[in-house]
């Protein structure tokens, strides 16, 4: 267990249900978080053959880890330049950027932005509804920028699994995070995208690059460090891309060279390899989820769902009595009230804990409020925990592919749990160098990836490059174990 405040310990050993064996209690509710090294090396062993089977042409359609090609085939290389327009949707907004690519400055310039929330409602509204607002949006935008007449290259960071044909053919596998808007899944995103624009018929977009936004994140940091190769998001959702070699990819034409693949690793352990660590609290989030048994990784991982695997644990304690003289209040009580962002609070200090509790109507004692940090420390260490372990795979991975005994690296990371947490971005460094000795990954937080990213995915993909084609999805035996590569 994490290091024991003395009012926790004053607390296991006083509470009189704890007398014959005191240390029970606090075992009982929070050791299924515990992951140990070995537990974690198995889960990056597991996701290891979860991106085989994704990468496979037989076994892709029945992969959880869907390991997307992105067409994007390059990183920068310094020599782009341009204005561009990018749209943002996917995260906690929906924003609009101009973007500015200096050549001669090396520089990405973000001119102007500007962010349009969206309601709930709209959230699980209808695709129609959706997107006419994202065109209102920009046409607003266009409109009090003085851009309406031009017709600018536009990079849309789209941050949901998408199996993309061409740069700018992008069909929606699924929503997640809070996100189901009808008539969207198995739909062409840029069709519907400019659909929308067209029924308005005031301006003009000109050619349009879909990007994940853990490309543009990779993309963007890829600007400033030419060997940033993986892109990873913690925030809201949770997901990495990683560039693959293109013979890998088995359902792409061609050999040479490589591609960026979005792993969307948040879908791992949809197919249940994931039952035998989920604990009774993550199963009761996925229940509860809009989207039950889909992206089962992410939800023990990402901002959306934290704060509420908290809760439960906190409102069991209190059921049983442990915590707040064994009183629910009305906040605690309510599904999505423990905001994750509370977590980061909370363990930032006592204080801050003391100040939350009260918010959150709770009559608290010193000790529930070293308890309730307790619970936050280990539920967000399991989480820096588990994204080390699927990165771990990654970064293996990438050394494997290139036979290097030594790789060195640097992964671009975006991301609020990332960027907020007060350890959860060390914790992770320091498992992940655990888990792959043999790699050295430098971090590196982009600075506004789903924006000046994915204006960098536009100006690369505008460069000639090779040609490739997704081959038509086959139906074949599953036999791509066969591909497991010798010494990972
Ligand atoms: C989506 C990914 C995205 C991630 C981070 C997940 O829910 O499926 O496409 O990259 O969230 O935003």
């Amino acid at each position: 267990l994490p290091a024991v405040t003395k009012a926790l310990a004053q607390w296991v050993f006083s509470h009189p249900y704890n007398t014959k064996r005191p240390e029970v209690t606090v075992v009982k509710y929070l050791q299924p978080f515990q992951l140990s090294p070995e537990t974690l090396q198995e889960v990056s062993a597991r996701l290891r053959k979860d991106l085989l089977r994704g990468l496979g042409k037989h076994s892709h359609h029945k992969a959880p880890v869907k390991m997307l090609p992105t067409f994007v085939r390059a990183t920068p290389d310094g020599t782009e330049k341009g204005d561009f327009l990018a749209l943002d949707l996917g995260g906690t907004n929906f924003r609009v950027l101009h973007v500015r690519v200096e050549e001669e400055a090396q520089k990405v310039l973000k001119m102007d932005s500007q962010i349009c929330a969206i309601p709930q409602e709209m959230m699980l509204g209808t695709g129609e509804q959706l997107f006419d607002h994202i065109a209102t949006c920009l046409g607003d935008f266009l409109e009090s920028h003085n851009l309406k007449g031009q017709t600018l290259p536009l990079g849309f960071t789209f941050s949901f699994p998408c199996e993309q044909l061409e740069i700018d053919k992008s069909i929606l596998i699924r929503w997640t995070k809070g996100f189901n808007c009808s008539g969207v899944e198995g739909k062409d995103v840029v069709q519907l995208l400019k659909e929308a624009i067209h029924r308005r018929g005031d301006y003009h977009i000109g050619s349009v690059a879909m990007v994940n936004d853990t490309v543009g994140t990779m993309m963007s940091c890829g600007y400033k460090d030419q060997s940033c190769e993986i892109g990873m998001i913690i925030g809201t959702g949770t997901n990495a891309c990683y560039m693959e070699e293109i013979k890998n990819v088995k359902r792409i034409e061609g050999e040479d060279g490589r591609m960026c693949i979005n792993t969307e690793w948040g879908g791992f352990g949809d197919d249940g390899c994931l039952d035998d660590i989920l604990t009774e609290f993550d199963v009761e989030v996925d229940k509860t989820s809009i989207n039950p048994g889909v992206h089962i990784f992410e939800k023990m991982i990402s901002g959306m769902y934290l704060g509420e695997i908290v809760r439960l644990v906190l409102v069991k304690m209190t059921k049983d009595k442990l915590l707040f003289k064994g009183q629910i209040s009305e906040a605690l009580g309510t599904r999505g009230l423990f905001e994750t962002k509370f977590i980061s609070e909370i363990e930032d200090g006592l204080e801050n804990a003391k100040k939350i509790l009260t918010e959150l109507g709770l009559d608290w004692s010193l000790v529930d409020a070293s308890v309730v940090r307790l619970v936050c420390d280990t539920i967000s260490s399991r989480s820096a925990y588990l994204c080390a372990a699927a990165l771990a795979t990654l970064v293996n991975r990438i050394r494997n592919n290139r036979k290097l005994g030594h790789l060195k690296t640097t992964v671009g990371v975006d991301g609020t749990v990332y960027r907020k947490h007060p350890t959860f971005s060390s914790k992770l460094q320091k498992a992940v160098r655990l888990l792959a000795p043999q790699c050295d990954i430098t971090f590196l937080v982009s600075e506004d990836g789903s924006g000046k990213g994915a204006a960098m995915v536009t100006a690369v993909a505008q460069r000639p490059a090779h040609q490739s084609r997704l081959l038509e999805e086959s139906d074949g035996e599953d036999n791509e174990e066969e591909e497991e590569e010798e010494g990972q």
